[in-house]
């Protein structure tokens, strides 16, 4: 019998026969990225795979190279949900398909809080309604094509400091309309397949044992009936997340699930064979979907593979070139045209660099990669157009990976490893003769569970490759592990980090910080790298502990030439002084935007600032391009004529900048977030860190756009915002009058659009609702409640926009009813391009109030 079968079982009935063993064993994982299969009864294994701008695979080491989409936030700046379910569809359904993988972990919906939070970048937007119907969209394009979408983390999972264990102390009311809402929305749109829970307390309570979240909201007033995950390693015990609701632990490593754990619960009366059968028979359903949605997969060989028509590589592009936002253009600066330039000057320390996505588990092995220099000079390459470089100012926290420098002794690109066992499993001393050997293309290697079969527990890996540089220098490099490496250099050790250790934030919190130490390369000379490293821990100051790493082992290695700081400014500027225009691609990367940790600051890396201010002054035509997954400071704003911000993109980065830079994409992308002018400004600040294992989220509902409105505080760009190569106007606002009945509301509002520039463009109409002031109660001044996109304007045409509201565009939460509310009264409507461009307003009438629950 196919696997597949499964699709016609009887769920009931395999319930019943299920044994306390086979309940148990399904309620948990079997390694990182499975379920647990029973043949005799039919029951498949299924594979979840990460999630959410691609999907890695099984992997972290020497994955499966793949599609990286553009992060979440820049999905959340397309504004178009229609765009996002294709997405979903062709480039997260069909990949999975491609990975062997039947659900999704993805997609993210939590909120940006405070633009500093390491997972930022992961989620839509600050705004709830953005982010549940930008959500809705993904999680129905992904379970059209009959994979599982697993929506996370829910909930109040803002920051990544402490995340397994701080406590967001949100009130009811902030709960409901803000960090609930995208998966509320999502729940009644796409009703996706399941929740993974957050790592985090809620009020109190570990969301993955939370019987308010998982029992009473998600299933008794949702009506959801999936499967709830857990994050991984956040499940915490056994009897709690049993009795709340949690069905699944996931990994199926180091788990609490076990035989003996959920034996001693049962023993003590804490949990039932009962409830442990409930939370397998989610899990059954589960299996069941997945058996009826992609049977392929379940049937197939379970290889990993990787495929791009030139279909999907066309529509990455789109896709990343429509996120990018217009943040200013001073004169018509932009479009350039490659015509009229003759040399152009590309400077800064992203233009080259490798940067693709955030960090943490959304980070994948790329297929392709077009950085923003190669996609630059492509286009000028055409019209001969001299194009110089310069890095001016380096961005990067840790020193930059070194696959492409590295070759082997048969001329490859990268290293060769070798594991040893060693003499026992307790035994720190590794057999000379390797158990396995293999080719290395990276040199950040997250082995995670990729270690050779039958190795010891203990064991060492030995990474050996060459360097060579075409001129003599001063070479820094830098070392950082879960576990404990040492490098050496023709022989020569450079970097021991090994014997006393320093613990920092790398590899998801349990590595160190980057060690470094520099060696004297020689121009033309072939120099022997080598790292050994070894799964154990070594002691640090104030942690003696030499732990085994038996879950994220890992080791990285980069380096760069010395860079005399002052010598390399003064080579940008030399260059933009010669120069039509100059290009700096500045930003972020995957080591200041990841999973693990916050960032500590909202200004960009180094001398930046500095390096832009320095380029501008000399030449006044100078386009800047940002880079980040979130909202960064940009002190010389005044300065400068003309800003794109291009979020992280994917494989075709380079090429979706050069289409906006060049004018072949209008730019249509609106901020997901707003950019403060600084971090003092931001709703969160004072209260976004922890005291005593806290968070409180004093801010309440004044997230995002809704405080600086409050506070009359100015961003430096407000939520929504993003300019055109065209202009348009928004005329002839009419609502029509709601409709109520049943609990539910209906009204439209038409806005018409017109294109009044030169070229075709795209617009986003955004309507943002003010409740009635009739209640005692405090309203954010704007809420956005409906948005529409009017795509490929022809310049004079104009367009007719509907905008349909229904109850959530009116409903506060009642905290003291425990209800949503709907109050009779007088509703203010604003329409703009803009949160902080409202051009039309207008009023509804809600005639008869009412209260609701569910969806
Ligand atoms: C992340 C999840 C992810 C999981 C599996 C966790 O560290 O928080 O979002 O799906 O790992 O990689």
């Amino acid at each position: 019998m196919p696997p597949s079968d499964f699709k016609n079982a009887n769920i009931d009935e395999i319930v019943e026969k299920l044994t306390t063993e086979e309940a148990i064993n399904l309620i948990a994982g079997v390694g990182f990225w499975h379920t647990h299969k029973v043949e005799r009864l039919g029951i498949p294994a299924v594979k979840v795979s990460d999630g959410p701008n691609g999907i890695r695979g099984n992997h972290f080491f020497m994955g499966t190279p793949a599609k990286c989409l553009p992060s979440a936030t820049a999905l959340g700046a397309t504004f178009d949900p229609e765009l996002v379910k294709t997405v979903g569809l062709k480039l997260i359904a069909e990949e999975a398909k491609l990975r062997a993988a039947s659900i999704v972990l993805a997609p993210t919906c939590n909120i940006q809080r405070n633009p500093l939070g390491g997972r930022s970048f992961e989620s839509f937007s600050e705004d709830p309604f953005l982010s549940g119907i930008i959500a809705a969209a993904y999680v129905n394009g992904v379970q059209s094509g009959g994979i599982g979408s697993t929506i996370k983390h829910f909930a109040a999972n803002d920051k990544e400091n402490e995340r397994f264990g701080y406590d967001s102390i949100v009130s009811p009311r902030a709960l409901r309309e803000i960090y609930l809402m995208p998966f509320m929305l999502a729940q009644k749109y796409a009703n996706p397949w399941a929740y993974m829970t957050a790592y985090n307390k809620l009020n109190g309570l570990h969301c993955s044992e939370n019987p308010t979240l998982l029992r009473d909201i998600l299933r008794k007033e949702w009506k959801f009936d999936g499967m709830v995950m857990s994050d991984w390693f956040g499940t915490y015990d056994v009897a709690g997340g049993v009795n709340a609701g949690l069905d699944l632990e996931m990994p199926g490593t180091n788990k609490w699930r076990t035989l003996e754990y959920a034996g001693r619960s049962l023993q003590a009366k804490k949990i039932t064979v009962r409830t442990i059968k409930e939370r397998a028979k989610n899990v059954l359903n589960l299996v069941q979907k997945c058996a009826q949605g992609a049977p392929e997969i379940l049937d197939g060989d379970g290889e990993e593979r990787t495929l791009e028509s030139e279909e999907d590589k066309e529509l990455m592009r789109k896709v990343a070139a429509e996120s990018i936002v217009l943040m200013k253009n001073t004169n018509n600066l932009l479009p350039l045209n490659p015509k009229s330039l003759k040399k152009v000057a590309i400077v800064g320390g992203n233009a080259k660099a490798f940067v693709v996505s955030g960090g943490g588990s959304a980070a994948l092995k790329t297929s392709y990669f077009v950085s923003p220099f190669q996609g630059i000079s492509d286009v000028l390459a055409g019209d001969n157009v001299e194009v110089t470089y310069a890095e001016g100012a380096r961005t990067f926290m840790n020193l930059p990976t070194l696959e492409n420098e590295l070759y082997t002794a048969d001329g490859r690109k990268g290293w060769i490893g070798t594991w040893h066992s060693h003499t026992s499993d307790d035994s720190m001393e590794p057999i000379e003769e390797p158990i396995a050997d293999r080719y290395i293309d990276e040199t950040r290697m997250f082995i995670s569970t990729s270690t050779p079969p039958g190795i010891t527990k203990r064991w060492t890996l030995r990474v050996k490759g060459f360097l060579k540089v075409e001129r003599s220098t001063k070479f820094e490099f830098g070392l950082t592990t879960a576990g404990r490496a040492k490098l050496y250099v023709d022989g020569n050790l450079v970097i021991d980090n090994w014997t006393r250790q320093r613990r920092g934030d790398s590899f998801f919190g349990t590595g160190t910080v980057e060690e470094t130490g520099v060696y004297d390369l020689v121009g033309g000379k072939e120099h022997e790298v080598y790292v050994e490293y070894l799964n154990v821990r070594g002691p640090a100051d104030g942690d003696e502990d030499e732990q085994l790493m038996d879950s994220n082992p890992g080791v990285r290695l980069g380096g760069a030439p010395v860079q005399d700081p002052e010598e390399a400014m003064a080579e940008a500027v030399a260059l933009a002084k010669g120069a039509d225009v100059v290009i700096a691609v500045v930003g972020l990367n995957a080591d200041w935007e990841t999973e693990g940790y916050d960032r500590t600051t909202l200004a960009l890396p180094g001398r930046t600032d500095e390096l832009i201010s320095k380029l501008v002054q000399t030449n006044p035509k100078t386009v800047v391009v940002t880079q980040s997954g979130s909202a960064i400071t940009l002190p010389w704003i005044d300065e400068v004529p003309a800003l794109v911000h291009a979020w992280y993109l994917g494989n075709p980065t380079g090429a979706s900048i050069a289409d906006v830079l060049f004018g072949k994409h209008n730019p249509s992308g609106k901020l997901s977030l707003t950019f403060p002018k600084r971090e003092e400004d931001v709703p969160s600040f004072g209260h976004f860190h922890t005291e005593a294992g806290r968070i409180r989220y004093a801010e309440d509902l004044y997230v995002g756009y809704k405080h600086y409105q409050h506070r009359n505080i100015t961003p430096l760009f407000a939520f929504g915002h993003g300019l055109s190569y065209t202009t348009f106007s928004l005329s002839n606002l009419n609502i029509s009058k709601p409709t109520v009945a049943d609990g539910e509301l209906s009204a439209t509002a038409t806005v018409t659009v017109k294109n009044t520039g030169n070229v075709v463009g795209s617009q986003v109409v955004q309507l943002y609702v003010t409740l009635p002031k009739t209640s005692l109660l405090t309203h954010p001044e704007l809420q956005l409640k409906a948005f529409g996109k009017v795509k490929d304007l022809a310049p004079g045409q104009e367009q007719e926009v509907t905008l349909r509201l229904d109850k959530y565009a009116v409903s506060y939460w009642g905290e003291t009813l425990d209800t949503w509310v709907v109050e009779r009264g007088s509703y203010g409507v604003s329409v703009g391009f803009a949160s902080d461009a409202i051009a039309l307003r207008g009023t509804f009438e809600v005639e008869k109030g009412f209260e609701w629950n569910g969806l």
